[in-house]
């Protein structure tokens, strides 16, 4: 690692003092494991979720969009295997009495203290809380630990009303809850997290093919944003890491502050949740194809990425300490701002001038006015949050009508017309790598 590059340390301190990410709350001495995005970090996060849309949806015509309730029907996770087998082998230290994953830990001993631990015992990671009024077993339900669920049992809805041929998927982005025992690292591991999958069905026999593509789909997908691809790698899973429900599964990995962790998982899920839902609801899930007469149950290839993970590694990615100033080289359609409007001088009707071009530029974009300080120090202030474009007006702008474009990376300015800005900044975000 070099000394400039990004540590944990370093992008939780800015992601507090600039906006990014706060601690949840914090005014009560923060509650562990919960993350807060601040003005910066919801635009940020928003970015990272809309450029997985209009990847993995809009552009394509065999996928179709979901938004499903957190909250499902009990018997969805008895179905699914989470009740009996979604959990994490749990020992508990005899002496200072925390816990911990038996898999994580080098030592049959408590990292903490040293002291003897318990034998390991399973752990549900699953939210329990109680539907209505009474608290009995009738009335509990689960915070869902992956967004998957809903999708499958909505896939003959989204298959008939959208009129979906196999192969074809089914994305969703949205929030999932696991009880982990040792959250951690800031919003690498939390307890509350969200995330964008897809299932995606496919013909029984063709799922290796479909497995293949969406690795590789996918690990692009973040290289396209930006991503370093030195710092990527796929891993596969071997044999006994695989969840109760695949056939295969393949990380795709950052090296993250903390080293190579997984950003996403690309799983080939078989059959097995069609079946064990039309089995549990007594719904025939089988897809029948008109164009060649067969009916199967779709084998379904999963990537699932995490929403915060992927944030958090855009940020560590794109942190760069130069010189005399730090610098979020974020691609400019994730960065939450991007462009600046600064006044040379708040005299002579450069403000008021600044502030209608700002007005112009909000239609398209998200902005920020900044009057205060030397314009060095401006300039400084919106590379550490990563606004890749800084437009300065000055005297000749009440002159001429042009204005200066900087440009975050390379920091080279041109002058342009204050009436032909807009089109250069869309020029130049259209000109990225779809
Ligand atoms: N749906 C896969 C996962 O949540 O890990």
């Amino acid at each position: 690692m070099n000394k400039s590059d990004a540590t944990m340390e370093k992008l939780v301190s800015l992601c507090k003092r600039r906006g990014f990410i706060f601690q949840s709350s914090e005014i009560y001495g923060g509650l562990n494991s919960c993350w807060d995005y601040g003005p910066l970090g919801v635009e940020l996060k928003k970015n990272v979720k809309e450029q997985w849309w209009k990847s993995v949806v809009q552009s394509r015509d065999d996928m179709a969009g979901l938004d499903a309730s957190i909250l499902m029907h009990p018997h969805v996770w008895e179905a699914s295997g989470h009740i009996d087998s979604f959990s994490d082998p749990l020992v508990d230290c005899k002496s200072c009495k925390r816990r911990f994953r038996a898999d994580h830990l080098k030592e049959q001993k408590c990292p903490e203290c040293g002291g003897e631990l318990t034998d390991e015992r399973q752990f549900n990671l699953m939210f329990k809380t109680f539907m209505g009024p009474v608290e009995d077993s009738q009335a509990t339900v689960y915070l869902r630990p992956e967004t998957a669920q809903g999708i499958f049992v909505n896939f003959k809805n989204v298959q008939a009303s959208a009129r979906m041929k196999v192969p074809f998927g089914i994305a969703q982005i949205g929030k999932s809850f696991r009880n982990e025992i040792t959250p951690g690292n800031f919003t690498f591991r939390t307890r509350e997290f969200e995330q964008m999958e897809i299932e995606f069905f496919v013909k029984p026999g063709t799922d290796t093919e479909w497995y293949e593509y969406w690795r590789e789909e996918r690990l692009n997908w973040y290289i396209k944003l930006g991503i370093k691809k030195e710092k990527l790698r796929l891993r596969d899973h071997e044999q006994d890491e695989l969840a109760h429900y695949a056939k295969a599964c393949a990380d795709v990995e950052f090296l993250f502050p903390i080293g190579w962790s997984e950003l996403e998982g690309i799983a080939n899920r078989t059959d097995f949740d069609l079946t064990q839902h039309s089995k549990r609801s007594g719904k025939d899930l089988h897809y029948f194809s008109e164009e060649t007469n067969e009916k199967f149950i779709p084998y379904v290839i999963e990537p699932s990425a995490g929403v915060d993970r992927s944030t958090l590694a855009f940020l560590a990615d794109s942190y760069v300490e130069e010189e005399d100033r730090t610098v979020l080289k974020l691609d400019p359609r994730l960065a939450p701002i991007k462009v600046a409007i600064f006044p040379l001088s708040k005299k002579g009707g450069l403000l008021e001038r600044a502030k209608k071009l700002e007005s112009g530029l909000r239609k398209f974009y998200t902005t920020f006015f900044d009057e205060k300080g030397s314009i060095g120090r401006r300039y400084r202030r919106q590379d550490e949050i990563g606004t890749p474009y800084g437009i300065t007006i000055d005297f000749d702008t009440m002159e001429n009508g042009t204005v200066t474009l900087r440009d975050r990376d390379t920091m080279e300015q041109i002058r342009i017309s204050e009436e032909k800005v807009a089109e250069e900044i869309g020029q130049r975000i259209a000109g990225l790598p779809d």
